[in-house]
């Protein structure tokens, strides 16, 4: 594969690039003094496309999330301006919506509705109950914010002299592909769904106008990609379904509708494997590590690293945990559990929720098993990503139990940072579990009984079979690191370009 600046000059020296994703790669935070100070945004998307904004020029559109975005961008007049962070080469231009748009648009539509969706999460004799207040959300939020991110683009476009290649990311933007197409029918378009697509008679159990829009809208892009085999079979399977008039190649993967071809290409996401491992090795991971090594007792250590969102099945986990303590009182004061757990979508009702449940089983736990110089889980509930990286470093057995999942690069970080040979015990429903399913111990998620006897043999595991696995599973991930997951789109699209 050819290296990202080669990539790069083949496909943006005829064409600019315009990137949209709801959050962007840098967050403005107003500062006691009421200025607005940059830092790096965070979310996976933001650390997928990183090297590419380290290494070409482009604009990236994102929504002005807080206070200080809302008034760099006030400041701006909604134009482009250069990224402040060291290293970056793009432009940002931030999409303003108003507060009540956006709170439909996200807290109503995107997370509750179409996350949950996506990531099977739902109670369907009891909820969701796609009410009022739900359409309202599809009509006042994910449309206008769709169309305002839409119009972003086409501004931004109009400046160049040829039709633009516009990468579009996940869920929060389904309609506009569709919207950009119709400005300028020679465009390129691409959109990347992060998340799991389920299958159409899950997607019947929303409106469906609501999933016709999505489905004809992704249909607009010249490529769709998605991170797993059964996510890109569940989408053309849903194409047919819902888009009138739409012929579905499953050879070929690829979806035709009047003169358009829509590919529909897997690009499994993974991680910067050298930045990881730079981090890791930073004065700052090292200070942190010695810190956790004090909270580290007995033999063997168990880690978990989320986000406090109910897909990660953090509370299973630690219920599998406690089913260990309890069948295996020999293991007391022998294992302990690192959990770092980063607060997210703290507005939403439900992650609200699930983040008193996470509370309460580790109290319980270890209320119960607890003694004067051993406590069985300890928690840290921050965003402190270098901290998670050392975490990671000392791990004996590495918990990724999530429910349903895209990807999951904790269990891709954790192989080549660990240095104990960890074994990393994955859930099956996850993404990454079809790239590492040769070096991991698999697990369903609802299966606590199976997830305890998991843990238990990763921690009774001879140190060969350890040593094996750990090197499969690292090997696996620094095959296709995160330039290659970058590189391929691009060559796709340049492939495309050239025709
Ligand atoms: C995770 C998913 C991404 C998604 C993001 C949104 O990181 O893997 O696909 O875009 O969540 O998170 P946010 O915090 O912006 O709601």
């Amino acid at each position: 594969m050819a290296s990202l600046d080669r990539i790069c000059d083949r496909l943006l020296s005829q064409r600019s690039l315009i990137l949209a994703s709801n959050r962007g790669p840098v967050e403005h935070y107003v500062a006691p003094d009421g200025r607005a100070e940059a830092r790096r945004g965070s979310g996976g998307i933001v650390t997928a496309l990183n090297s590419l904004a380290q290494g070409a020029q482009f604009t990236w559109v994102a929504s002005a999330m807080g206070e200080g975005d809302r008034q760099v961008a006030a400041a701006a007049q909604s134009s482009p301006y250069k990224s402040p962070l060291p290293g970056h080469k793009i432009d940002l231009k931030y999409v303003v919506t108003p507060r009540r748009v956006y709170h439909k648009y996200y807290n109503v539509l995107c997370n509750p509705l179409l996350w949950f969706l996506q990531h099977y999460m739902w109670n369907p004799p009891y909820n969701p109950n796609v009410d009022a207040s739900v359409h309202d959300a599809w009509q006042g939020g994910y449309i206008p914010v769709n169309r305002a991110f839409a119009d972003s683009v086409i501004e931004q476009a109009r400046q160049g002299d040829s039709p633009p290649v516009v990468m579009v990311h996940d869920y929060h933007l389904y309609l506009v592909p569709e919207m950009v197409r119709k400005e300028f029918p020679d465009a390129l378009i691409q959109h990347f769904v992060h998340i799991p697509w389920p299958t159409p008679r899950y997607w019947q159990m929303i409106p469906s106008f609501i999933t016709r829009q999505i489905c004809s809208s992704l249909v607009s892009a010249d490529i769709v990609g998605f991170q797993t085999a059964q996510d890109r079979q569940s989408f053309l399977d849903t194409v047919e379904e819902f888009v009138p008039g739409a012929r579905v190649d499953r050879e070929q993967h690829c979806i035709r509708r009047e003169d358009l071809t829509t590919s529909v290409r897997l690009y499994p996401l993974s991680i910067n494997v050298s930045e990881v491992q730079r981090i890791s090795n930073s004065p700052r991971a090292l200070e942190h590590e010695d810190k956790l090594m004090e909270a580290r007792s007995g033999t063997a250590t168990i880690v978990r690293i989320d986000r406090a969102e109910p897909n990660k099945n953090v509370v299973r986990g630690f219920r599998a945990y406690e089913l260990l303590l309890s069948r295996h009182p020999e293991l007391h004061g022998k294992v302990n559990f690192l959990a770092f757990l980063v607060p997210s979508r703290t507005h939403i009702r439900q992650y609200q929720r699930y983040m008193e449940e996470i509370n309460q089983v580790v109290a319980r736990i270890n209320e119960a098993y607890g003694s004067e110089d051993w406590q069985p889980i300890t928690t840290y509930m921050e965003n402190n990503y270098t901290q998670a990286i050392a975490g990671m470093k000392l791990y004996d057995v590495l918990l990724v139990n999530s429910i349903m999942e895209g990807m999951n690069l904790v269990a891709k970080e954790g192989p080549v940072v660990n240095t104990r040979d960890g074994v990393l015990v994955l859930s099956q429903t996850s993404g990454a579990y079809e790239q590492l399913a040769d070096g991991a111990l698999p697990v369903s998620p609802t299966d606590i009984e199976g997830t305890m006897e998991a843990l238990f043999e990763a921690i009774n595991m001879g140190p060969e079979e350890r040593r094996r696995r750990a090197a499969v599973l690292a090997e696996s991930v620094n095959r296709e690191d995160i330039n290659h997951w970058i590189c391929r789109q691009l060559e796709d699209l340049a492939d495309l370009a050239e025709r």
